[in-house]
């Protein structure tokens, strides 16, 4: 069976409180139900972290190596700065797959940059949470 690991990155545990026009009005909670629900509809495993800390998405990427067969990251804020994020990614050369809930290409300048990005080999955006299906849908047809 395939494993994958879902990381989601700070303030995403504020799902349902924080804008909820851009984000949504579903909790956090909900979402790692739906996560749990598409893997087991792929017959996959999932492991699911979320962190508001840089270094703890990193040193989780790290942990994955030899050990997860995907990544689905949602670096959130951390997507614009973190060339840490970016480097434990290609360190560790598990495929991943960038997902965010809003659209950040129609949102501010400082959005536009996805250092995780660059060490992704797909990117579901602005599709909400449907975004994390499609993730699983990729990575489990590898
Ligand atoms: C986000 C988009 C980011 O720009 C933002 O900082 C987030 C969430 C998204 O899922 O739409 O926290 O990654």
């Amino acid at each position: 069976m395939k494993q994958f690991l879902v990381i989601n990155g700070p303030n995403l545990n504020m799902l349902g409180i924080r804008e909820p026009e851009i984000y949504g009005g579903q909790n956090y909670e909900t979402l790692i139900e739906q996560i749990r629900t598409w893997a087991q509809a792929l017959d996959c495993q999932v492991e699911c972290f979320q962190s508001n800390h840089e270094g703890a998405i990193v040193d989780k990427i790290q942990s994955a190596y030899g050990r997860f067969d995907g990544i689905v990251i949602n670096p959130a804020a951390y997507t614009h700065t973190s060339v840490a994020i970016l480097d434990a990614l290609k360190a560790v050369g598990i495929p991943a797959v960038e997902v965010h809930i809003s659209d950040v290409r129609t949102r501010e300048e400082f959005r536009q940059i996805s250092y995780a990005g660059l060490a992704c080999e797909a990117h579901y955006i602005g599709l909400g949470f449907a975004g994390y299906q499609k993730a699983l849908e990729y990575l489990a047809a590898l």
